[in-house]
């Protein structure tokens, strides 16, 4: 059995929320389905997540769902035509006391006051995610004066980055408070926050989470130039979070786009080292929005992200607003698939060198050493809880399948995200001890993931249903008759 070990993220929107195209999303291979609350309403995204639900049960799939908040996204206001044209020399300002619908060629307005006192002149900022580009000449109480440098269009509500990063708004919006309480009412599996400055946002962020009652996993979108700035800035955000995402969008505007390559392996690769699962995302497949194959530039960049070890690709647009959905989520499943064959998918390097903290992390890593090293093992059975074993397990790199053995939809959907892990709705307890093992293998014969002669290592705890609890790696031959 072939297994695809790197997930895909894609979010819905208006070109993927019908029950036919949601369904072929499914079936191609949709592992996290993700829901952007910049734009649409509760009760869309509400219908979404339960269609979601109601399809990948029906066709007995796993699919985790991600929130992605708006977060302070620093835009401007709207023109009275809707769209100006900008040429290299035009003079333009952002004014906080502008009406705020009536922008012209010379002027728009901008709901973030601290603008004009976050900026000084000489910064450059950039529009439309760095389509236009226009440096501050003069700063005055109401109002940043500015020349074009890159010209083009510029129309309603576009984002605006400065060069290097450094405009501060918190982390957190009002909607995004209620949305986190939204979160918590539809049950997500992942809440991702955006434009998180450090840990403490992250920190926040899990306060208001657990207030609201939910149990979402949180990933922080690393799109900050403060954010990448040194290793212990990095390193805070990731310790802080459940995962984290290469937000390339605004990352790539805000340092350059020729650093973008090496901190998303960086990213990649401190995550991995905390234990965090790590998404990869943005333009990944853009040309797709229009045509039904990718470039042969995209399907380079999917691989490399697939060589970098991350645990998931993100769709973006492509999925949610693109004229091919569902090709491209079978577009990317089929470059993961391929660019897994690669001998550095496979091969780990077994954090030789460094130190374990506890005890369930000593066996996960045992057991990836031993899947990697004993010929013939063909699967890895984690009884778990939470997910937490098997995320220890995958972070090493490895071809043998990881499967998480829970009771519970909460974890089953969760481990969705985690590269190489799959799982098995099983529940220990209703086994007598000494049937645990033979009916979790039993399970993987029933799917054709192993046969008799093959081995199975299978972690567990001396209890059933304690989190963190894992002491014990068992390695079983299939066909044998396991106690
Ligand atoms: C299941 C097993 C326990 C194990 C636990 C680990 O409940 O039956 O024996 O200790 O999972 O869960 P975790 O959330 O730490 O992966
Ligand atoms: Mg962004």
């Amino acid at each position: 059995m072939t297994f695809r070990r790197t997930k895909i993220v894609a979010t819905l929107g208006p070109a993927s929320s019908s029950p036919e195209v949601l369904e072929q999303l499914i079936l191609a291979g949709l592992d996290v389905a993700r829901l952007n609350f910049s734009h649409g309403t509760p009760e869309e995204h509400k219908a979404r997540a339960r269609l979601v639900r109601e399809l990948a049960a029906k066709h007995g799939r796993f699919v985790a769902l991600l929130g992605d908040l708006q977060g302070p996204k620093i835009r401007i206001a709207k023109f009275a035509n809707k769209r100006i044209e900008l040429a290299v020399g035009d003079r333009f300002r952002f004014s906080t006391s502008h009406p705020r619908d009536a922008g012209t060629q010379e002027v728009v307005g901008i709901d973030y006051p601290d603008l004009v006192k976050d900026c000084g002149v000489g910064d450059e900022l950039l529009l439309d995610d760095g389509r236009v580009v226009m440096r501050v000449e003069e700063v005055a109480a109401d109002e940043l004066r500015c020349v074009v440098l890159i010209g083009g269009p510029l129309s309603d509500h576009k984002g605006i980055n400065r060069r290097g990063g450094g405009l501060t708004a918190p982390a957190l919006t009002e909607k995004d408070k209620a949305d986190i309480k939204l979160a918590a009412e539809m049950e997500l599996d992942y809440l991702a926050v955006s434009f998180p400055r450090d840990a403490s946002d992250m920190e926040y962020a899990r306060k208001l989470r657990d207030e609201a009652g939910g149990s979402a996993w949180l990933v922080a979108k690393i799109e900050r130039a403060e954010a990448v700035a040194d290793d212990e800035a990095l390193d805070g955000l990731i310790r802080a979070s459940d995962a984290v995402m290469v937000a390339r969008g605004d990352l790539g505007v805000e340092i350059g786009d020729a650093e973008l390559v090496g901190i998303q392996k960086k990213i990649i690769l401190h995550a991995r080292r905390y234990n965090k699962a790590v998404i990869t995302a943005t333009q990944m497949m853009e040309s797709m929005i229009h045509s039904p194959m990718p470039t042969r530039a995209e399907v380079s960049d999917v691989a490399n992200a697939v060589l970098d070890y991350t645990d998931a690709v993100m769709l973006s647009a492509e999925s949610a607003a693109g004229e091919y959905p569902v090709e491209a989520v079978k577009a990317m499943a089929r470059i993961c698939l391929g660019a897994e064959k690669h001998p550095t998918s496979q091969k780990s390097s077994h954090r030789l060198g460094h130190t374990f903290e506890r005890c369930d992390q000593s066996v996960a890593l045992a057991t990836m050493y031993t899947a990697n090293h004993f010929p013939g093992v063909k699967a890895i059975i984690s009884l778990t809880e939470s997910g937490y074993s098997p995320l220890v397990m995958s972070r090493i790199r490895s071809s043998v399948p990881i499967l998480a053995f829970t009771p519970h939809r909460e974890t089953q959907a969760r481990v969705a995200l985690f590269r190489g892990v799959y799982t098995v709705p099983f529940d220990p307890a209703a086994l007598p001890a000494d049937k645990v093992s033979q009916g979790a293998v039993d399970e993987l014969l029933k799917r054709g993931v192993v046969e008799p002669g093959d081995w199975v290592i299978l972690t567990k705890g001396d209890s059933y249903h304690t989190t963190g609890g894992t002491n014990t790696m068992k390695i079983l031959h299939v066909g044998d008759s396991l106690v």
